[in-house]
């Protein structure tokens, strides 16, 4: 595949130069953020964005300035979960200006920027031979702009929701060489946990990202009437060994999670005292300890 430096001429739009001043402002806005975290898993709909919004909230809910990016472009959920879905992004000198939750929450979105609420994210290739290669090119650049052109202030924290598969690791530290760590998320069942491995490999063996821990999440259910514990997958799935050393907690299932998140509603401010609010406090203050020691 050609890069930029090899087109023979950029039709006079300077694209070299575009893609260089925008590097140079990425490289500008993360040094204002302290801590680069991406919540990640090879899975889908393993509760990667339910757990990025509230592990937002939890630290903010604790002081912390926290900025969150929707790195899923192509299924953004973060700005319905977090109830910003309606925020009009203001555009000014120093960039956009993030959309902010009541509770201070910073989040930037592809869902945030489509003028339909059915309308979903196109990227055109010129063949289908082209559609994978440009897809992966218009993502990385995509998610170049989300970081670079939001004036995100300081931070504390910056969050990144990745979209599930093994390969959006390695773009996210193309654009962060120094992303402080990665939590990683799977569910029980044996079929997420073979996946979340290769993501681990990936993290730890190929691109060396530190890994904070991994959260296991739906790990049972807890009776509404009774308060009884119970497997919500299969009973004899068990965590693999290789998840359980480091472990930052396992989340149960809590069908007003599922709720909040479809209202927009903050589980863990709204819940403070439910077992799975509990544990998302956990896995905030173990990122925390992380950082800080
Ligand atoms: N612990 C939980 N309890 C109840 N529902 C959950 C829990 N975790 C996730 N969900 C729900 O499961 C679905 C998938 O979660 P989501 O966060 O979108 O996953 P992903 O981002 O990994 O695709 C959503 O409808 C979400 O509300
Ligand atoms: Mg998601």
């Amino acid at each position: 595949m050609k890069t930029y430096a090899d087109l023979p001429s950029d039709a006079g739009s300077n694209i070299i130069g575009q893609v260089t001043a925008q590097a140079n402002r990425l490289q500008k806005r993360l040094a204002s953020v302290k801590r680069t975290v991406a919540i990640m898993s090879g899975k889908g709909g393993v509760g990667k964005s339910s757990l990025t919004a509230n592990i937002a909230t939890a630290l903010t809910l604790k002081g912390q300035t926290v900025g969150v990016v929707d790195a899923d472009i192509n299924g953004p959920t973060l700005a319905k979960m977090m109830g910003v879905r309606n925020a009009t992004l203001e555009y000014t000198p120093t960039g956009v200006k993030p959309a902010m939750t009541a509770l201070g929450t910073k989040l930037i979105s592809m869902d945030l920027l489509l003028a339909e609420d059915d309308a979903p994210v196109l990227w055109n290739a010129h063949s289908q031979k082209d559609a994978f290669t440009w897809r992966a090119t218009m993502e990385v650049g995509a998610l170049r702009e989300f970081i670079a052109d939001t004036d995100w202030g300081n931070l504390d924290y910056l969050l990144l929701d990745l979209p599930p598969g093994t390969d959006r690791l390695p773009n996210v530290v193309e654009l962060i060489p120094n992303l402080g760590g990665v939590v990683v998320v799977t569910i029980p069942s044996e079929v997420s946990q073979l996946i979340v491995k290769k993501s681990i490999t990936m993290a730890r063996d190929i691109l060396k990202v530190p890994i904070i821990g991994v959260v296991e999440n739906m790990a049972f259910y807890v009776c509404q009437h009774c308060g009884e514990e119970g497997p919500l997958f299969s009973v004899d799935e068990t965590l693999d060994e290789t998840f359980q050393k480091s472990i930052l907690d396992s989340i149960p299932f809590d069908p007003k999670l599922t709720r909040c998140n479809d209202n927009g509603t903050p589980y863990v401010d709204k819940y403070p005292d439910a077992p799975a609010s509990q544990a998302l406090m956990q896995v905030a203050e173990k990122i925390q300890t992380f950082f800080n020691s």
